[in-house]
């Protein structure tokens, strides 16, 4: 196996691969990182042809795409017929290019995404996720399977890290959501500890996860009966909220901003819904950004 790429990730996964005893070569555009790799049993390859000549299986972990064709671009004819896993981080269409690229070059492509941090990096409840051609997945799936747990997701390219940027941005929401929560009951005096115990051991998983998750039959099937609580009641609770943060001293914006959302749901006819209707909303983009 060769390793392309030897940032902190990138040494994690070659790091990973010698401990399942792969015969490991790697390759960094500033050589000095293939030291340690090398102490503990790496073959450095001088040049990135060399380096990519020297296995079927190449994996490369870059800062980004134009990152991976600065390296990758010189080394073309070397990669004819071999397999390229791209763990680099982007956008889809950065991903379905990357794919014609390779195709383009005769080399196989598969593109994946970590979704777990440099330490867990190699342990088998390790999550990689992986799209492009099923057989070449099946092919090398022994070998990435010494990265971590190697989920496939299709055909694809891009479906990894369409995957990847939906699972931060529900990250990003999740944090953000328990940072206010535990800053509002802060005001009276409560700790983040003691919220925790009652936030992220119960609610977390036992409300949200539970009725979110007996929902997603019915959003699948876009009917949101609102018998039960529709988004009225729900703009009523976002309000709450607001004015609550408001009383308290706190950021208002966060919780503002949901309430902004949940209007619009009812301006656009969805009063009688519940709140998984906001699905509908977010389906649609209103302002192109950058
Ligand atoms: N670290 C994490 O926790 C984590 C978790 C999940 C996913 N990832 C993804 O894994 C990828 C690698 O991340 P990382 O943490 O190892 O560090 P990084 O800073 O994102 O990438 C460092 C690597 O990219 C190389 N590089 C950057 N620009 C280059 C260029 N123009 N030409 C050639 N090489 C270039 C660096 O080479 P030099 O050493 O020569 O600078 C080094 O090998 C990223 O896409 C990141 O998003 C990282």
């Amino acid at each position: 196996m060769t390793v392309v790429g030897l940032g902190p990730m990138g040494a994690a996964l070659a790091d990973a691969l010698l401990a399942h005893g792969h015969p490991t070569t790697v390759w960094n555009r500033s050589p000095h990182r293939a030291e340690p790799l090398v102490t503990r049993g790496a073959r450095r390859a001088d040049t990135i042809t060399e380096a990519v000549a020297a296995s079927p299986l190449v994996v490369v972990c870059l800062k980004d795409y134009e990152a991976m064709y600065a390296v990758l671009d010189p080394a073309a004819d070397a990669l004819s017929g071999r397999l390229v896993v791209n763990h680099s981080s982007g956008t889809p269409e950065e991903a379905r290019a990357a794919a014609s690229w390779a195709d383009g070059h005769s080399v196989g492509y598969l593109d994946g995404a970590i979704m777990v941090p440099v330490p867990a990096v190699g342990r088998p409840d390790a999550v990689l996720l992986y799209s492009g051609p099923e057989p070449l997945f099946t092919a090398h799936r022994a070998a990435l399977e010494s990265l971590g747990g190697a989920t496939y997701l299709g055909a694809d390219p891009s479906l990894a890290v369409l995957y990847n940027t939906a699972l931060l941005g529900m990250m990003y929401a999740s944090l953000n959501g328990f940072l206010h929560a535990a800053a509002l009951v802060g005001t009276a005096g409560v700790s983040v500890e003691s919220f925790a115990g009652i936030a992220l051991d119960w609610f977390l998983p036992s409300v949200i996860g539970t009725i979110l998750r007996s929902e997603v039959p019915q959003i699948d099937a876009r009917t949101y009966p609102g018998d039960a609580g529709s988004m009225e009641m729900n703009l009523t609770a976002l309000d709450h909220i607001v004015r609550t943060s408001a009383e308290q001293g706190v950021d208002v914006d966060f919780p503002a901003a949901l309430r902004t959302l949940a209007e619009r749901a009812i301006a656009e006819g969805y009063a009688a819904n519940n709140y998984s209707v906001m699905i509908e909303v977010f389906r649609k983009q209103r302002a192109a950004v950058s």
